[in-house]
């Protein structure tokens, strides 16, 4: 057996091995900065969830920090992030602060190697989205985009049945999310309401077409200098068009959502916990497919009304499963199922629909907003 010697003398036989770190196992020992109408509710699921130690909560005023904890709270609270991130038991940080906070809060985060959960929308701007996941990439953190809606069990039913191909090919996504909703000073009804829907479309109809245009229309009943009424229009290499009307100003709250495909269609509604998703057999059949469009207009079509299914879906907090598939990816060193890719999806087509406000409505070819791998 030939032994080759190095020339500095010593032998092949190996050596102390070099100490790789322990990567950390249990809990993840985490914070959240912000605590005004969200941040309470991602405090009540880290609580709750065995897969998060909570040691801090951050707010610019510190009243609502020690009021979401609790007066007698283990849990510390301060105003400065500088406290938070000089906690060594501190490995990750949920931000859910105004979306014009997102990037300097999450870059500072990233920088001090902490992994994050960001609020959707991930920030304010593409541009401002895409220094975060290249910094998250960079210093090897998870970037998770919370797009809480991808983590209730009606959302993942509908993908499960649209990857399936119980849909048949899918048709169109028209969404209803309107109410007399909390009326925003920093961003309009767009920014605040359609991540939601641009988040479930991405996830249940995403693959296998490419998004083309974005159009949408808006309207500023109240003066405020942005738009409190929209409608946005997604429309796919396919022919599959995705509306979604938003409102702040709808006397009754409606979370209606359809998905037609050519075999069945799904209505969710997500205000109606005991069948939130329902499965309808119907549709319109036009017989043979191969006719030409003279021929198919001038055939009578027959409409199929079957049988409607309601599936059972277990009740669970979609932050609960957020907080695990984050937590997950950090113990892991995978990716989150809604990652800072994700969040930067949904900034592009934000952009996309401000510069259709800014174009008389007119459709905005997604190309031509920043690119995003
Ligand atoms: N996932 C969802 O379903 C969902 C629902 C609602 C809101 N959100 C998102 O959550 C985020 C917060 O929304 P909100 O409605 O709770 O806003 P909010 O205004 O009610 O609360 C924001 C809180 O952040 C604090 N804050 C602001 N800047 C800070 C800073 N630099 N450091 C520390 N604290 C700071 C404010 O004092 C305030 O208490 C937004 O991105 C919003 O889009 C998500």
């Amino acid at each position: 057996m030939t032994v080759t010697v190095p020339h500095n003398g010593s032998s092949l036989r190996p050596g102390p091995r070099p100490r790789t770190p322990t990567p950390p196992t249990g809990p993840v020992g985490m914070a959240v900065i912000g605590a005004g109408y969200w941040g309470p509710n991602i405090v009540r699921n880290a609580l709750a969830s065995p897969a998060t130690d909570l040691k801090w909560v951050c707010d610019r005023e510190v009243g609502r920090a020690r009021h979401v904890v609790g007066e007698q709270s283990a849990i510390r609270v301060t105003t400065d992030i500088d406290d938070v991130l000089a906690d060594e038991s501190v490995e990750a940080v949920a931000i859910a602060t105004p979306p014009a906070t997102h990037a300097e809060l999450a870059l500072r985060c990233i920088e001090a190697g902490r992994h994050l959960l960001v609020e959707k929308p991930l920030a304010d701007s593409l541009d401002a989205g895409l220094r975060m996941v290249r910094a998250a990439e960079e210093h090897g953190v998870v970037l998770h985009c919370d797009h809480t809606f991808c983590y209730t069990p009606a959302v993942q039913k509908i993908r499960d049945l649209v990857a399936a191909g119980d849909l048949g090919t899918p048709l169109y996504y028209d969404s209803v999310r309107v109410n007399l909703g909390l009326v925003q000073e920093e961003v309009d009804v767009f920014w605040d309401l359609a991540p939601h829907d641009i988040s479930i479309v991405d996830f249940i109809l995403g693959s296998g077409r490419d998004l083309l245009t974005v159009a949408a229309e808006g309207a500023d009943p109240l003066g405020l200098g942005h738009a409190c009424v929209g409608y946005l229009t997604m429309r796919y290499s396919d022919g599959l068009l995705a509306h979604c009307h938003l409102n702040w100003l709808s006397p009754t709250k409606i979370r209606t959502t359809i998905v037609g495909g050519s075999e069945r269609m799904v209505v969710w509604n997500d205000l109606l916990p005991a069948q939130r998703v329902s499965v309808f057999e119907s549709g319109v059949d036009l017989g043979e497919s191969d006719l030409s469009l003279g021929e198919r207009r001038r055939r009578k079509v027959s409409y199929r009304i079957g049988s409607m299914v309601a599936p059972p879906l277990r009740e669970r907090e979609a932050l609960l499963g957020v907080l695990e598939d984050w937590t997950g990816a950090i113990r892991s060193g995978g990716a989150p199922m809604t990652d800072g890719h994700a969040g930067l999806r949904v900034l592009r087509v934000l952009e996309a629909a401000e510069a259709s406000l800014r174009d008389g409505f007119a459709p905005v070819p997604l190309a031509s907003v920043g690119a995003v791998a």
